[in-house]
């Protein structure tokens, strides 16, 4: 109940901040280009696009010489929530499986935030089940390593993922050791796991999201502390 109450409680905030804008070099994809680096971004619940991750799309593209975004389409309410995670991981799936194929020199990097965070996991793990808000949320296979070969994704970056999941070996900061409000357990668990060298998940530990935690401004704090963190991993592996 606890969990159920904690959720509620966030999904009644509304993102307030203002839109970050996407440097010209780093802006939305064109249909037909490829990219060196080429970023996904799943913004977090009720952002506009791309929400508080362009900072770091830009940090991530600065002094590339082809570096680009595209946004994971998909609804990203509170209203039907696991419907709307669902979409995103059925889209983002197509997304990046058609750039996988369309640009095979491209290194793909994924980059998700709360709502978003929940829906990149769902896309490298599988996803659906028991929604902890109720309903259930459809159930998605995980992309297989082999679809997108080691040498194309190259990092997946996660902040205040509501699948948060206390203790895995990419979990950063001060809430690494707690849960989210959704934790992965089984299949799900085992199969995000298979990226775990890619893969790096930010949780503060007073966020309510995916810590339990008490302090809710703790979950739109990210983008003001870790971006040069995650931005430096990013590059060690471009
Ligand atoms: C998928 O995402 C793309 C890019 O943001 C968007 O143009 C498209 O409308 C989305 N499709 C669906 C079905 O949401």
């Amino acid at each position: 109940m606890l969990k159920i109450s904690a959720l509620i409680f966030v999904l009644c905030l509304i993102y307030s901040g203002a839109a970050t804008p996407v440097s010209e070099r780093a802006s939305n994809h064109q249909a037909n280009d490829c990219h060196s680096i080429h970023i996904f971004a799943a913004r977090g619940s009720t952002e506009p696009y791309p929400g508080q991750q362009g900072v770091l799309i830009n940090a991530i593209c600065q002094k590339q010489s082809s570096c680009g975004y595209e946004d994971i389409g998909y609804p990203a309410t509170f209203e039907d929530y696991c419907t709307s995670a669902a979409k995103g991981v059925s889209n983002g799936t197509s997304l990046i499986t058609a750039y996988a194929k369309r640009c095979p020199d491209a290194k793909l990097v994924l980059t998700g935030y709360s709502q978003g965070a929940h829906v990149i996991g769902d896309i490298l793990g599988g996803g659906g089940g028991n929604c902890p808000v109720g309903g259930l949320q459809p159930t998605n296979e995980a992309l297989s390593p082999e679809s997108m070969s080691g040498k194309q994704f190259v990092a997946a970056v996660l902040f205040g993922d509501v699948r948060h999941t206390a203790g895995q070996s990419y979990n950063i900061g001060t809430g690494a050791d707690k849960n989210g409000i959704w934790p992965r357990e089984g299949e799900q668990l085992v199969s995000l796991n298979r990226w775990e060298s890619r893969l790096r998940s930010w949780c503060d530990e007073g966020d309510p999201v995916c810590a339990g935690g008490p302090d809710q401004s703790r979950h739109f704090a990210y983008f003001d502390t870790v971006i040069n963190q995650a931005a430096e991993w990013i590059r060690t592996k471009v």
